[in-house]
């Protein structure tokens, strides 16, 4: 199988593209007046749409509060570090960046600077941003392949792939090269192919990498934070030892992060890390965190309603064995996607 001619790098979205947007409202992208539905909204970054009242009045408090773009340590990303550890405990230190991209490249070079070995595994279909050690895609042999020009023949050789969720097929793979392996960098929950029955794999590259010293990385840049409080680490109380997370932190501007482990704090405790700028998106989602707490508010009660009033007239149809009504399957149905989306 030939490698893609494709060159990422050059944004090839606007070659030819006649469909250039020019201004975004909730939910609706428009151009030339016609508006569209976004159903990506920024790859998730914009949990509350283009736009939102919120997003500009955060903007303007900032601005007055005199609020600017430090090179220095300032105090927001101290704060900023505190909060986010209340959601994920098993972050030891927060190291803030400027985009996801960014966050995945420290993660690597951190993730090599904690043990000698060379090989760089990642799990096919996880995407993790324009990284240069990562862009390149499996052919069906698990070959990499190039995704574009200008990458490193020496970082395809260090690249290998193992198939997601599959236990079977990954333990053969990576056991060949468990002596080499410097870390499993993985999506848990992949946006190409979201699975909801993957802790056993994810506890599996959890052993494996505390039995054979390679780091465990987990992307959560588009699934963290949006999943659950202390997303999928918390859920299935698994500690990757090295987290990026970035896109909603953000509130809307750029940003990236990565929470490091307790185990991986002490190794480089000696060495100099930042906690970095960005003080503007850092600002940001503390307006933003309120504005989602009053939304959760809302959705709870609206939760705690239907489920009162279903179960009630569920109760009904079982006592009586009427037929359920249609209105009544509607409330069902609502009550199940509701159940789910809450994770309840
Ligand atoms: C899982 C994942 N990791 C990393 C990135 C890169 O993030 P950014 O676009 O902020 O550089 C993305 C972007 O889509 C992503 O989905």
């Amino acid at each position: 199988m030939g490698e893609a001619k494709t060159n990422i790098i050059l944004n090839e979205d606007y070659k030819d593209n006649k469909i250039l947007f020019d201004k975004g409202e909730g939910d609706k992208i428009f151009f030339k007046n016609k508006a569209y539905i976004d159903l990506s909204n920024c790859a998730g970054s914009l949990i509350l749409g283009h736009n939102s009242h919120v997003f500009k009045k955060s903007l303007k408090l900032y601005l007055n509060k005199k609020i600017s773009i430090f090179a220095h340590p300032n105090i927001h990303a101290i704060n900023f570090s505190k909060n986010i550890k209340k959601y994920f405990p098993n972050f030891s230190k927060i190291i803030f960046c400027n985009s996801g991209a960014e966050a995945v490249m420290k993660s690597l070079r951190l993730s090599k600077s904690l043990n000698k070995k060379n090989l760089i595994v990642n799990v096919v279909g996880s995407w993790h941003g324009s990284v240069d050690k990562l862009l390149f895609y499996p052919n069906k042999y698990l070959k990499p392949q190039k995704l574009s020009d200008g990458l490193s023949l020496d970082d395809k050789k260090k690249l290998i792939y193992i198939p997601y969720n599959d236990i079977a097929k990954s333990s053969k793979i990576l056991n060949k090269f468990k002596n080499d392996i410097n870390c499993i960098i993985i999506e848990p929950i992949q946006a190409c192919l979201p699975l909801d029955n993957i802790k056993k794999y994810l506890q599996f590259l959890e052993r494996f990498c505390k039995k054979n010293n390679s780091i465990l990385i987990f992307d959560e840049i588009i699934t963290g934070i949006r999943i659950r409080p202390g997303s999928i680490q918390r859920k299935y109380n698994i500690n990757a030892d090295i987290t990026t997370v970035g896109k909603i932190l953000g509130g809307g501007l750029p940003i990236g992060a990565i929470g490091i482990s307790e185990k991986v704090n002490k190794i480089i405790k000696k060495k100099n890390f930042n906690y970095m700028k960005n003080s503007i998106a850092i600002v940001i989602l503390f307006f933003l965190r309120e504005e989602i707490k009053i939304q959760i508010n809302r959705i709870n009660f609206l939760y705690h309603f239907v489920r009162q009033f279903s179960i009630l007239r569920f109760f009904c149809y079982l006592i009586d064995n009427s037929v359920i009504p249609s209105r009544d399957k509607i409330f069902i149905k609502l009550l199940i996607f509701l159940n789910k989306m809450l994770n309840l």
